[in-house]
């Protein structure tokens, strides 16, 4: 027993001795064991120690690889080294992200790894009140999270101010610098002393944005663990020819299929979201929806019901493609393809993350999205090929379903596709309809708004 825990205990040092070895202090390499986090992934090992030693970096990392930690350990690190200095309105690091989801994400891993340590963090963002915000900042904040428009309010209102800030950080490095946000970035950047310490993380970094990207930097350090556009190695990527008329019925059928357990559906519009999801509701799916025109309240519990497992479906415009780690998802669906191609990479990097497999499937309607899948492959540098679309099982809705279903074309006929010759016990079709549905419908009844039953079963062949 004795010899059990000496056995453990050593195993536990040596362990966390890999975090300890980049340099950062106890106190980091002790929430970071209590998150069951004990060996540094690549991205870490190199960003850590050169952080620390003050370089700039452009990291350059696939997706789920873990370049959150890679910015925020040394940033605290080095705040824990510098002691509490910690002035009014003052903000004393600052990581910049693009979207509000992201931006709450990255303040609940900074808060968790700051546990115990009396650092102050500070969440600003758009959609929600600022005057909790403006508390938050009075008496100075060590570490600043924000999306640009509202840190920009903040600071032309003197409610912080980023003139003694020393660390900066843009997530998303390239999206921050594209046109939606340049101006609103090199304004915050002119902001800043010039001595600070620049990091920026991606996992693409297109040619044309990367001259910007290197004039915020001082001599940086490159760090490519794979080529920009390299997609995360877990993620299996499938091309199905679906006409866009056929979409949503195909979509509702693999929906259906057993491991479809948690998908995240991407549509290239606000207008086809809200679309997709009407249609899911009403086949009976557990379905969440996200994007730029829902209030951030509805943006959020919806990001929840899904990370949490109560929605199986996660319908979302790219503002949900970059940064958010939901561990689990099974599944991401580009419903069409995105008008920027390196949000291909980021849509399906929503999966096989940190290690994990998952699939990425594409639907995709040659009559007018091919220019966009040739760019999606020349920044992945892959070809993706067409691939036999699986038989799917019949979607039935109620009839008042039907009758609502704004689809022109009967959703009660019988999807038309590709036969496969021997089916795999796998296959829907080859189990009784009862046992294939029988826990999925009890969870999908309670969705029907109204009191309204809602069916849906999938054939036995
Ligand atoms: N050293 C580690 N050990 C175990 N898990 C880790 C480690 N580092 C990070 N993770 C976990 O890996 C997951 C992915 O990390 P993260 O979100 O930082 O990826 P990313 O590279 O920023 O991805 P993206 O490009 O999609 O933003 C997270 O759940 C994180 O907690
Ligand atoms: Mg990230």
């Amino acid at each position: 027993m004795y010899l059990c825990f000496l056995k453990e205990n050593r195993l536990n040092s040596s362990l966390s001795s890999l975090f300890t070895q980049l340099g950062l202090p106890g106190s980091l390499v002790k929430n970071l064991t209590a998150a069951g986090m004990t060996e540094p992934k690549p991205i870490q090992k190199q960003a850590i120690p050169s952080m620390l030693a003050g370089r700039d970096i452009l990291g350059i990392a696939q997706t789920g690889s873990g370049k959150t930690l890679a910015f925020t350990l040394p940033i605290l690190a080095r705040i824990i080294a510098a002691g509490s200095k910690r002035k009014p309105k003052v903000a004393r690091a600052l990581i910049l992200v693009p979207t509000r989801e992201l931006a709450v994400q990255i303040d609940e891993s900074v808060r968790l790894m700051a546990r115990n340590m009396y650092l102050s963090v500070a969440l600003v963002l758009g959609g929600v009140s600022r005057f909790t915000q403006i508390r938050h900042m009075a008496s100075g904040v060590d570490i600043l999270i924000a999306t640009p428009g509202r840190l920009m309010d903040h600071v032309r209102e003197k409610n912080i101010s980023l003139s003694e800030t020393c660390f900066f950080v843009l997530d998303e490095a390239d999206r921050m610098l594209d046109m939606g946000f340049i101006r609103d970035v090199q304004q915050i950047a002119r902001l800043i002393a010039p001595e600070r310490q620049t990091a920026l993380f991606s996992a693409t970094m297109p040619k044309e944005i990367s001259h910007l990207a290197e004039s915020l930097l001082n001599r940086p350090l490159m760090l490519e663990m794979a080529p920009q556009g390299t997609t995360a190695v877990g993620i299996v990527q499938k091309l199905y020819c679906v006409p866009l008329r056929d979409k949503k019925k195909v979509l509702a059928g693999l929906l259906a299929l057993p491991d479809f357990r948690s998908v995240i559906v991407f549509t290239r519009t606000k207008h086809g979201a809200d679309a997709v999801t009407r249609y899911l509701e009403k086949a009976g799916y557990p379905v969440g929806v996200i994007h730029g025109n829902k209030t951030q309240n509805a943006r959020q519990r919806a990001l929840k019901g899904f990370r949490n497992g109560n929605l199986q479906v996660l319908v979302a415009t790219d503002i949900a493609a970059r940064g958010i780690d939901v561990p689990g998802i099974s599944h991401v669906i580009n419903y069409e393809l995105p008008d920027e191609a390196e949000s291909y990479v980021h849509r399906i990097g929503r999966t096989g993350r940190n290690g994990a497999s998952g699939d990425a499937i594409t639907l995709y309607d040659k009559s007018f999205e091919e220019t966009r899948l040739r760019a999606v492959e020349k920044v992945i540098r892959k070809r993706l090929e067409l691939q036999v679309m699986p038989n799917l099982p019949e979607i039935v809705f109620s009839t008042k379903a039907v009758e609502q279903n704004s689809e022109k074309s009967n959703p009660l006929k019988p999807l038309q596709y590709p036969k496969i010759n021997s089916l795999s016990s796998k296959d829907p079709r080859k189990r009784p309809a009862r046992r294939l549905d029988q826990g999925k419908l009890s969870r999908i009844r309670n969705v029907g708004k109204n009191g309204r039953k809602i069916s849906r079963f999938a054939k036995a062949g």
